[in-house]
């Protein structure tokens, strides 16, 4: 069905006129909207009026901003719904002295018929069909021919001047503005150094992005990317960041004529796992629900048939209000990888001792009953944090306690507790001797543990 909502000019000394009496500000668009079909939400108003801006909030909480111009008083807005359920709306519309209108509006978003199953059969197909999508690669897909890759230094030199090492491809970033890190005490614009890249960060007019510039040769780096994020297209994973893999984008001062990829994602704000339970491990409230969050969304992630393959206290950030996102995928296993082996190997204090080059679903078992047993462990007994001994490549295990948990003090500790977390600690005990993809610790399987 399609709507329409019109409101009056705000105004100190007259009533609002009634809103759908109104010529001057009319929304229209479709009240049921199917999922994943785009509807074109069109607002018309005043000549005057420059800008409107769509704020949508989810049914699952998530909110997302919807900006565009207006001409001669018409805006369009394209929105897609990824999910069911009820959207709450807000329209503004900004003219030269700021905002003018704002009204509220929802819409509904509904499955396909077609997908309309047996109520309980419906979340398994569709999950079955999306892992069992094919994706090729298109024809002319190419891949930046790089023999060697720049190190961290020249990438920093580079982007210090923007305009010259960002192609004319990508005119946002080149008018961007490359940001200092400031949680470091010498003056340095990188933001981390890992196995594959020096990540940077470049605030501009859509917004700021982290910049992954590679310095490691992958050769297949952007085939594993095409296909990750053509997996990802289409899943809403709130728990993933937004990125896309840009080819032939920064240059060199020293080799001008020789552009390389970076991987482009969106920026989020908040601080690494480590240094968040550094923050609060003595609050067990806030030990005990980020122990649940996690869990949670590894399980969804896993129900996709996805893993990070190196969660790590550096790869999960956690935000202000405690919501998760992982970061760096590098490592990651989506299902058209299948037979593939693995890139790397991720953070030896998170993974099973026997981690080699296999490649699966179940790559991230066992570190995620690493990470869920330290934050669960920690809300019960926060003294347990002792263990980190102040190392930011670990949470309280290491290496050594996969390798011998008989002799483990900190299995130990986490045992003398009783209840669940004696059950979790001896069940990390039993999967370090068993196959590194063992399922009896798939992270639904941890969380059913009573
Ligand atoms: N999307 C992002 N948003 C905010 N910070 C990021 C983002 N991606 C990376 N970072 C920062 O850069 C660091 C390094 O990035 P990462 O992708 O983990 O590379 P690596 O571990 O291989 O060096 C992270 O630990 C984080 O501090
Ligand atoms: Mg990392």
């Amino acid at each position: 069905m399609l709507y329409a909502i019109g409101t009056g000019m705000p105004s100190t000394n007259q009533k609002k006129p009634d809103a759908d009496s109104d010529p001057e500000f009319t929304v229209n668009y479709k009240e049921d909207v199917e999922m994943n079909k785009p509807q074109v939400v069109s607002v018309k108003t005043r000549e005057n009026v420059k800008k409107v801006e769509i704020a949508v909030l989810y049914p699952n909480g998530q909110a997302k901003m919807y900006r565009s111009r207006m001409r001669d008083g018409v805006g369009k807005v394209e929105l897609t719904v990824p999910m069911p359920g009820k959207f709450l709306s807000s329209v503004a519309v900004y003219g030269s002295g700021g905002i003018k209108f704002l009204k509220d509006f929802s819409f509904t978003g509904s499955r396909p018929a077609e997908l309309e199953l047996e109520p309980g059969t419906r979340a398994n197909s569709e999950l079955e069909k999306i892992r069992n999508r094919v994706i090729k690669l298109p024809d002319n897909f190419h891949a930046d021919a790089v023999r060697a890759w720049p190190n961290s230094t020249s990438y920093a030199q580079s982007l210090q001047n923007l305009t010259f090492s960002i192609s004319d491809s990508y005119s946002d970033l080149k008018k961007g503005k490359l940001v200092r890190n400031k949680n470091v005490k010498i003056p340095s614009y990188i933001f981390g150094s890992g196995n594959f890249g020096t990540v940077f960060k470049i605030t501009c007019d859509s917004g700021d992005y982290a910049l992954k510039c590679f310095t490691r040769a992958a050769f297949d780096l952007a085939e594993r990317y095409y296909f990750i994020s053509s997996y990802l297209s289409g899943i809403n994973l709130p728990m993933l960041v937004g990125f896309n893999y840009l080819p032939s984008a920064v240059r060199m001062i020293s080799k001008p004529s020789q552009y390389y990829p970076v991987l482009r994602m969106d920026w989020i704000e908040g601080t690494s796992l480590n240094s968040y339970i550094e923050k609060n491990y003595n609050s067990s409230i806030l030990m005990k629900r980020l122990a649940d969050e996690f869990l949670n969304t590894m399980i969804s992630l896993h129900e996709y048939g996805i893993a990070h393959g190196d969660l790590s206290g550096d790869n999960i950030l956690v935000s202000d209000s405690g919501k998760l996102t992982l970061i760096d995928y590098d490592g990651m296993y989506v299902p058209p990888f299948s037979g593939r082996i693995a890139p790397e190997k991720g953070h030896e204090h998170f993974q099973h001792p026997a981690r080699g080059n296999h490649y699966s679903e179940d790559l991230d078992n066992f570190s995620v009953l690493v990470i869920y047993l330290s934050l669960y462990g920690i809300s019960r007994k926060p003294e347990l944090w002792k263990y980190n001994d102040n190392d930011g490549d670990k949470l309280i295990f290491s290496s050594g306690d996969f390798l011998n948990p008989e002799d483990s003090a900190v299995i130990r500790d986490l045992k003398s507790i009783g209840g669940r977390t004696r059950k979790l600690a001896i069940l990390l005990s039993q999967a370090a001797g068993m196959d590194p993809l063992w399922k009896g610790i798939e992270p639904i399987r941890i969380k059913g543990l009573r």
